[in-house]
């Protein structure tokens, strides 16, 4: 693709023409070649916003603590409704997916609760073939989400109570697991300590691919489905604020993948069930379901390049940019975004 193709394709949507004026405004022209340069070898358009159920944007940010119900000992339950549906997403312009999804997305919404809660799951298979939701984490052997499989059209309650804290997939556990999981029935279940975690930007990453002509390897990789979307749409940040990424890696077909961080470096917190830095680096590999919060500030205005260490998987989609602005104007998020709580002590309450 020759560059000013990348460049008017992105002028049309605006979005180019948007940030371009805003890095000009700042002074920053020399990042302007950088993601330009870039973007050459990236996609060329965009999907639409509901491309992956979501907006991969607002996916990011957007946490789901359930319905919540204050138990006569003092405990909090939260509850969800999780349906498996088949639905076709977007992950490049003009490459669609026939998808199992949960909730009509891929990945799943992110859930969220705090150490120690009880956690209700209503699913229902809505989908063509058995499913199930498998957790990782403590729990009853009988709330697994190994057994029983879940017929077509058939429910199951998982409940179990929500330890420890840290970041955990979940995902379907049916026969075969691969197709099950390729197929995009995965998502996060972030449980925070009870202590809460300090104020920062959180955002959830799960690396992903897509197996788009059947051949058993992926042909698409992302983080949060969609190839070169946050280079599209760099994930805008505040100079100097703290950044918590929730790093999820749900890849089929590749033993590992992995999350490089350009001009910086990250603290890293393996699975996030301690407190303490494990690792102080800018790169990490994760194996399939493994998992790990990285926090990091980003100290100069200017775009910081994000991809994985394996130069395939970044040239066919997963590599994209954070944005470090100085204008609240700039932000792509919604003030319920910013500094998002420490604490999980929301959700909607059931009447
Ligand atoms: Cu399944
Ligand atoms: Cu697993």
């Amino acid at each position: 693709m020759r560059r000013g193709v990348a460049t008017a394709a992105l002028a049309a949507t605006g979005v180019g023409v948007v940030a371009r004026t805003m890095r000009q405004a700042a002074g920053q022209t020399e990042h302007i070649d950088a993601i330009d340069a870039h973007l050459v070898q990236a996609t060329v358009g965009d999907v639409g916003p509901d491309a992956i159920g979501i907006d991969p944007t607002d996916f990011l940010t957007t946490f789901d603590r359930g319905k919540v119900v204050r138990l006569p000992d003092g405990r909090t339950l939260r509850e969800w409704d999780i349906v498996a549906q088949d639905r076709t997403i977007e992950v490049a312009p003009g490459i669609t997916f026939a998808a199992w999804t949960y909730n009509g997305q891929v990945p799943g919404p992110t859930l969220r609760c705090t150490e120690g809660d009880l956690l209700r799951i209503n699913f229902l298979n809505a989908g063509t073939h058995p499913h199930t939701v498998h957790f990782h984490g403590f729990h009853p052997p009988a709330m697994d989400g190994v057994a029983p499989m879940v017929e077509v059209g058939g429910r199951f309650v998982y409940e179990f109570t929500a330890r420890p804290y840290g970041l955990h997939p979940y995902h379907c556990h049916a026969i075969p697991l691969k197709k099950h999981l390729h197929k995009g029935l995965y998502g996060a279940l972030i449980i925070d300590p009870p202590e809460g975690r300090a104020p920062a930007r959180e955002l959830v990453m799960v690396m992903n691919g897509f197996d788009t002509d059947f051949d058993g390897a992926n042909e698409v990789y992302a983080v949060n489905s969609v190839a070169f979307h946050y280079m599209h749409h760099p994930i805008r940040i505040r100079r100097g604020e703290l950044v918590r990424v929730y790093l999820l890696n749900l890849t089929e077909f590749d033993p590992i993948n992995s999350f490089h961080l350009h001009a910086g470096m990250f603290k890293l917190f393996r699975t996030g069930t301690r407190m303490d830095v494990h690792e102080f680096t800018d790169i990490l590999m994760l194996c399939q379901g493994e998992r790990a919060i990285l926090e990091f500030t980003l100290d100069d205005l200017g775009q910081y390049m994000f991809h994985a260490h394996q130069s395939e998987f970044a040239e066919l989609g997963w590599m994209g940019f954070f944005e470090s602005v100085e204008d609240p104007e700039a932000f792509n998020f919604d003030d319920g975004g910013l500094l998002a709580g420490a604490l999980c002590t929301s959700g909607t309450v059931a009447q």
